[in-house]
């Protein structure tokens, strides 16, 4: 080893001793008589001390030769500081220099190296090895890393085992456009990358597996969000011989073990809620339950709390919703305006925005006053559980639209009433979504989760009849307002997926073409089996206080999906084109 210690190690009882230690340089401090140098590696910063007259003028002067990020060797005398930093772990002490030896020096890094730094994005994603310097960046990776460990732990100890798919394979459908690979040896074809190793584990559930799991890599050419990478890591999991209660409880076991031993956290209830409800209550599947707010329908979900008052605008809506904001009364006319011009954004499409306010004394006051009496406003707050000082602010129109509408100005509200803190918590279970959504465009039903996903037992005779209806056999993992994990039971007998791949427009042509194996296998006792998958990416940003997946993915993309570090996606030479029986694009 080319050091004794590392540069986060010593302390005061390490005083006397003879150390050495390698680093980059992170700062030079040369007061003329006095030289100061903090070297840094991954578990800190040491301070490192030369004096002229007492330190070998060799050494002073390699010392001012020394640019930032130069990498060192320093030997030398551990010693008590005069002037301890409270701040720093190791401020107690500092290194007297006897020998450095430079070990590579280094150009001046393009952006500070430190916890704030003046580096924008495109910056730091290129020098990325650089920013991965930075304690900020490091902590979130080493965040992971213990992520992972956990994870392994816990299921390893539930007797699941990691086990590894193929990343070169045929495309399974997960609703996302997939990455392909052209073959050299087989002229005209292609492998597709996993969007998930969904097939595979059902196999392995064939194969007599019982509990698998893996932390794997999927790949998905999609349009990129903050919450979403083209290449992105799950923890993978499937169970035989089991029912939805038992992933439920197994799973919700495994996120609070990660809470309690990554965050020493207890993450409480993790409730359940079905689909419907969620977007009853929320206008959302992935509902944020760190605040209230439920939304109140006026019109629409069986009420009508709006007619007969010659009010166009809501006479003419197909759904009126309120957000019922608590202690809010007090909004000045100001921010009435500013959030009715928010909703009328062309991201939530609102025409406009009505407020009815509870005053103190418990009468009512409306933007709709004209139209609507103190009897139907004592009806909406009824509704809504408005309390003396509450308001409510409404938005109507188009039903799903209206829903989304209502649901972005709920989250809104939390966000601006401070009510979405970063380092709370709350988790959930959203159950029972449709098994099937209808896609106007292409006229035909697609899958909601996948095709593999058993519909609930009591929906599966509506199969053939009525498949809007169905529920699903599937759930979600919801944390703080972010989808990290979906999973289902799936089918597993070969007439009911066939007539499911029926359902989603597939001929048994097509359905045999591209999923005879799955359709064969169920004919060799498959066992009933279910699983899940979390967003490894999403619970690590989750866990770190942040939505955004990037800075905790080592090497990322930009939004674009390029790779600006190693500059991919990248043309391939005319020699490859050939071999891979590709045109280049004339
Ligand atoms: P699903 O498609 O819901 O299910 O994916 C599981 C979880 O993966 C995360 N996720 C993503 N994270 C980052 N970037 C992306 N582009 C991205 N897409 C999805 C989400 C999501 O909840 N095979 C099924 C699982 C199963 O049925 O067992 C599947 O992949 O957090």
């Amino acid at each position: 080893m080319l050091r004794t210690h590392t540069c986060g190690e010593l302390r005061i009882s390490h005083v006397g001793q003879t150390v050495t230690l390698c680093g980059w340089v992170s700062k030079v401090r040369d007061k003329g008589g006095m030289l100061w140098v903090d070297l840094r590696d991954r578990y800190g910063i040491t301070q490192l001390m030369a004096e002229e007259g007492k330190t070998a003028p060799e050494v002073l002067e390699q010392l001012r030769k020394l640019g930032r990020e130069f990498v060192l060797s320093a030997s030398g005398a551990v010693v008590e500081r005069y002037a301890k930093n409270d701040k720093m772990a190791t401020g107690d002490i500092e290194i007297r220099l006897e020998a450095v030896s430079l070990l590579n020096p280094a150009k001046l890094p393009p952006f500070l190296i430190d916890d704030e730094t003046d580096g924008g994005d495109d910056l730091r994603m290129q020098y990325r090895y650089l920013d991965l310097r930075r304690n900020p960046v490091r902590a979130k990776l080493e965040l992971r890393h213990r992520m992972a460990q956990a994870v392994r732990r816990y299921l390893d100890a539930q007797g699941f085992l990691e086990v590894e798919t193929p990343v070169l394979i045929k495309s399974t459908p997960e609703g996302a456009r997939d990455f392909v690979v052209p073959s050299r040896l087989h002229a005209g074809e292609f492998y597709a990358l996993p969007q998930s190793p969904q097939t595979f584990k059902q196999l392995l559930m064939v194969g007599g597996f019982d509990r698998y799991f893996q932390i794997v890599k999927c790949f998905r050419d999609e349009d990129l969000r903050a919450d979403r990478q083209p290449e992105f890591t799950q923890i993978d999991c499937e169970m035989a011989f089991v029912e939805r209660e038992d992933i439920l409880s197994t799973f919700e076991g495994m996120v609070r073990s990660l809470f309690t031993e990554v965050k020493g956290l207890d993450i409480g209830e993790i409730i359940r809620i079905s689909y419907d409800d969620a977007m009853r209550l929320y206008g959302n599947d992935k509902p944020d339950i760190r605040f209230g707010m439920q939304l109140a329908h006026l019109k629409g979900y069986g009420n009508e709390l709006t007619s007969g008052a010659n009010f166009v605008v809501f006479d003419s809506a197909a759904a009126v919703i309120g957000v019922p904001v608590k202690g809010a009364a007090e909004y000045t006319r100001k921010q009435l305006d500013e959030l009715t011009e928010w909703v009328k954004r062309p991201q939530i499409g609102m025409k406009g925005m009505v407020w009815v306010r509870v005053e103190a004394d418990g009468s009512f006051k409306s933007s709709v006053d004209k139209f609507y009496g103190p009897e139907v406003l004592a009806a909406w707050a009824k509704q809504a559980a408005l309390k003396a000082g509450d308001l409510l602010l409404i938005v109507a129109g188009d039903a799903a639209l209206t829903l989304k509408a209502a649901s972005e100005l709920r989250l809104e509200l939390g966000n601006r009433m401070g009510l979405r803190k970063a380092d709370e918590y709350k988790a959930l279970w959203v159950l029972d979504f449709p098994l099937l959504e209808w896609d106007a465009d292409a006229n035909r039903w697609l899958a909601m989760h996948h095709p593999f996903t058993a519909p609930r037992p009591e929906d599966l005779h509506k199969l053939a009849t009525d498949p809007g209806s169905i529920k699903a056999n599937a759930y979600d993992m919801v944390l703080n307002g972010n989808e990290i994990g979906g999973g289902s039971i799936r089918i597993h007998d070969r007439a009911t997926q066939a007539k499911m791949f029926e359902v989603l427009g597939f001929t048994p042509a097509e359905a045999e073409e591209k999923f005879g194996f799955l359709l064969n296998a169920f004919e060799f006792g498959a066992p009933p089996h279910g699983g899940i998958a979390f967003g490894f990416d999403r619970l690590c940003a989750l866990f770190g206080g942040s939505e955004s997946i990037r800075d905790f993915i080592a090497f990322p993309k930009n939004n674009a999906g390029r790779d600006v570090m190693i500059d991919a996606p990248g043309p391939i030479d005319a020699i490859q084109w050939k071999e891979l029986h590709l045109q280049p694009k004339p």
